[in-house]
């Protein structure tokens, strides 16, 4: 499907959950994140139809994202119905990892591709520092179990300061050479201020050439991670919501001032 822009729209990106087993000091504040209410969330079958729609409108990659996706329950469940679904020639996920162990050969079996694991630095304390919560080697486990499960390619997203030259985004690298995994540095951004840029060795943060929408857990359809502008499926109906999702995707992200990571999913 072409937005206002002629822009190729394909590639839809469905957050599950907004609620995260980590609380990255870049994505979360430590405390007082306001939830969605457990009644606004999707239901799966809500999540289906609304992927389904955009897949019979041109929609080919699926990437589901959180917060965290794997806390999602029944998470496999949606998986093996997105799988089921003729028309998705890439279905991903972006996940912290450390559920991997757990699901990823379910996740596999049930038509799950490949993932995108984070990883921004290989230091424990440092790890520790940055997720507030999460142990290092529970991410490395994660990254073992993807490979076992054949997932694959296993891209390692890795959130930089300033630049890929950064200690920690070099050992990422290494890491990354060493096991066969491809990464990509993401700039930490802003999206209050407005401070986007683009995903190194990745396809997000191009306006001119941008082909996503998002799907928040609670049902809106945004056309871009830097505008405030979305489209509720349960207040417009979701053909209505898609068509407005496109004809007002903006030429180029400015400011939201209303979203977050963990709530849009990146
Ligand atoms: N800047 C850039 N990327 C972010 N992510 C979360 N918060 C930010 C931010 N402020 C991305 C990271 C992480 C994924 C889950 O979301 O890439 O790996
Ligand atoms: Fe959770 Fe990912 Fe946000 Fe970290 S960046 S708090 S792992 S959603």
């Amino acid at each position: 499907m072409l937005d206002c822009f002629n822009r190729n729209i394909n590639y839809l990106r469905v957050s599950v959950t907004d609620r995260c087993n980590f609380r990255c000091t870049y994505c979360m504040p430590a405390e007082g994140v306001t939830m969605i209410s457990h009644k606004d969330i999707l239901s799966f079958d809500e999540i289906f139809a609304t992927v389904k729609h955009g897949v019979s409108q041109g929609i080919n990659k699926v990437r589901i994202t959180g917060g965290e996706p794997l806390v999602r329950k029944g998470i496999v469940n949606l998986i093996e119905m997105l799988g089921n679904l003729d028309g998705i020639t890439d279905l991903s996920m972006t996940t912290n990892g450390i559920l991997l162990p757990k699901y990823a050969k379910q996740l596999k079996a049930a038509g799950l591709m490949r993932v995108n694991i984070s990883l921004d630095t290989l230091d424990a304390d440092k790890f520790k520092t940055i997720t507030r919560i999460g142990e290092l080697s529970d991410v490395l486990k994660g990254i073992e179990a993807a490979k076992e499960a054949g997932l694959s390619p296993i891209k390692l997203n890795c959130v930089i300061k300033k630049s890929h030259n950064e200690p920690d985004a070099l050992a990422v690298a290494e890491f990354a050479k060493k096991n066969n995994l491809q990464v990509r540095f993401i700039h930490e951004m802003n999206l209050e201020k407005g401070d986007f840029k683009v995903v190194e060795g990745g396809s997000g943060g191009d306006c001119k050439i941008c082909n996503r929408i998002r799907l928040t857990a609670n049902g809106s359809l945004k056309p871009c991670l830097f505008s405030d502008i979305d489209y509720n499926i349960r207040e417009l109906g979701i053909e209505q919501a898609y068509e407005l999702a496109l004809s007002k995707k903006p030429k180029t992200g400015h400011k939201n001032k209303t979203g977050n990571f963990y709530n849009i999913g990146g």
